[in-house]
C-alpha cells in the first residue's frame, strides 16, 4: 500500500497519454503558440505498461487516462486492454474533450474502459468555438450520446466562466439531467498558462443560479471526490470542484503521470521525479523507489485558497486536470 506522510493512502493513478490536444481552450492553453514536447520524449505505451504494472503491485487501484486530448494518441484501446488484462479489477477510466470519441467510444468500451469525464462546456456552437478556439460543439455531442451508447459510464464536466458561459449553468445542467448523467462544475484554477481574462465563477455564485430555479440539500463529498455533491428534490445530484477551498486535500488519493514520465504529486505545485529513465532500462525497482519517494513528498494541500490572485505554474495540458 502506497501512504503519504499525512497518512493518505495513494491509490489512484493519472496517465496524461500525451500533452497535445485538439483544442485550445482559453483556460488551459496559452495564447501564443507554443511547441509541444517532441515525440521521442514521450514514453510509449508499453514503456508506460511497465511504470502501471509495478503501480499496481504498489497498491493503485484506480486509473486514469488524460491529456491534453488522450483520444489524439493512436491506438489507445491498445492501452487500455493491456491494463485491463493485467488487472480487470481495476477502475479504469478516461477524461476526455469528446471531439474523436464518436468513432472510439464502442472500442475503448470492448477495451475494459469504465467511465468517462466529458467536457461539455456549453451547448451553443459559437461559444463552444470561443472556448475551444474551433468549432467543436456538434461533434462534442455526438461524442456523449456514443458514449452513452456504448454503455460507459458517463459524468459531464463544465468550467462556468464569468461572461462567457455563466448563463448557460442551468442549460448544461439539465442537458446531463436530462441523460441521467452526473455533472460537476469545476471551479476555474488560476495558472500561468491560460488567456490572462478568463474569470470563473465561485461556488457560491453556482449554488445561487441553480438555487433560483431548483432546491437541493448540501450531501458533502463522497469518498475521495474532490467534487461536492448536492441533492435534488427528485434525487438528482451534482457536483462543485472548489480548488479554492482546499478542504478536499485531506482525503486527496491520487498522483499523475505525464506523457514524458513525471510523476507528480500534486496538481498545484511543480515538484515532480522521471520514472522515464527507469522503465526505458527495464530497471522495476528504481521505479517503484521512484513511485515511494513521490508520495513521501505529497504535499499537504494546494494553494489556490490563499491570497487572491494565486497561480499555478503548472500546465493541466501536461497533467489533464
Ligand atoms: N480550471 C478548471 N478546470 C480546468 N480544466 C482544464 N483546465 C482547467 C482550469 N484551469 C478541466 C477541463 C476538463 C478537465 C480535465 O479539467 O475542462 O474537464
Ligand atoms: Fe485540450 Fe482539455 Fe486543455 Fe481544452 S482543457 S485545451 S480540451 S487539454
Amino acid at each position: 500500500m502506497l501512504i503519504d506522510s499525512f497518512d493518505r493512502v495513494v491509490d489512484y493513478l493519472r496517465i496524461s497519454v500525451t500533452e497535445r490536444c485538439n483544442f485550445r481552450c482559453t483556460y488551459c492553453m496559452p495564447e501564443k503558440p507554443f511547441s509541444w514536447v517532441p515525440k521521442e520524449q514521450l514514453l510509449r505505451f508499453e514503456e508506460l505498461f511497465e511504470f502501471v504494472k509495478v503501480a499496481i503491485d504498489e497498491g493503485i487501484k484506480k486509473i486514469r487516462i488524460t491529456g491534453g486530448e488522450p483520444l489524439l494518441r493512436e491506438d489507445l484501446d491498445r492501452f487500455i486492454k493491456m491494463i485491463f488484462d493485467y488487472a480487470p479489477q481495476i477502475d479504469l477510466a478516461m477524461t476526455t474533450n469528446g471531439y474523436l470519441l464518436k468513432e472510439a467510444a464502442a472500442r475503448l468500451k470492448a477495451a475494459g474502459l469504465r467511465r468517462i469525464n466529458i467536457s461539455v462546456d456549453t451547448l451553443k456552437a459559437d461559444v463552444a468555438q470561443r472556448i475551444a478556439q474551433k468549432d467543436v460543439l456538434a461533434h462534442v455531442l455526438e461524442g456523449v450520446e456514443a458514449a452513452l451508447a456504448a454503455g460507459l459510464h458517463v459524468k459531464i464536466n463544465m468550467v462556468p466562466m464569468q461572461g462567457v458561459n455563466d448563463a448557460e449553468v442551468l442549460d448544461v445542467l439539465e442537458y446531463a439531467k436530462a441523460r441521467g448523467v452526473t455533472i460537476r462544475f469545476i471551479e476555474y484554477m488560476e495558472n500561468v498558462h491560460a488567456h490572462s481574462d478568463v474569470k470563473g465563477l465561485t461556488s457560491q455564485m453556482l449554488l445561487e443560479i441553480i438555487a433560483q430555479k431548483y432546491r437541493f440539500e448540501d450531501e458533502g463529498f463522497d469518498g475521495h471526490s474532490p467534487s461536492h455533491y448536492y441533492r435534488m428534490e427528485d434525487g438528482y445530484r451534482f457536483g462543485i470542484i472548489e480548488p479554492h477551498k482546499d478542504d478536499f486535500c485531506a482525503t486527496c488519493n491520487r498522483i499523475r503521470l505525464t506523457a514524458e514520465g513525471q510523476l507528480i504529486p500534486c496538481l498545484y505545485f511543480d515538484e515532480a521525479m522521471s520514472i522515464r529513465d527507469a522503465v526505458r532500462r527495464g530497471d522495476i525497482k528504481e521505479a517503484a523507489a521512484v513511485l515511494r519517494e513521490v508520495v513521501r513528498i505529497k504535499p499537504e494541500k494546494n494553494r489556490w485558497s490563499e491570497a487572491d490572485g494565486e497561480r499555478s505554474t503548472r500546465a493541466f495540458y501536461e497533467t489533464g486536470g
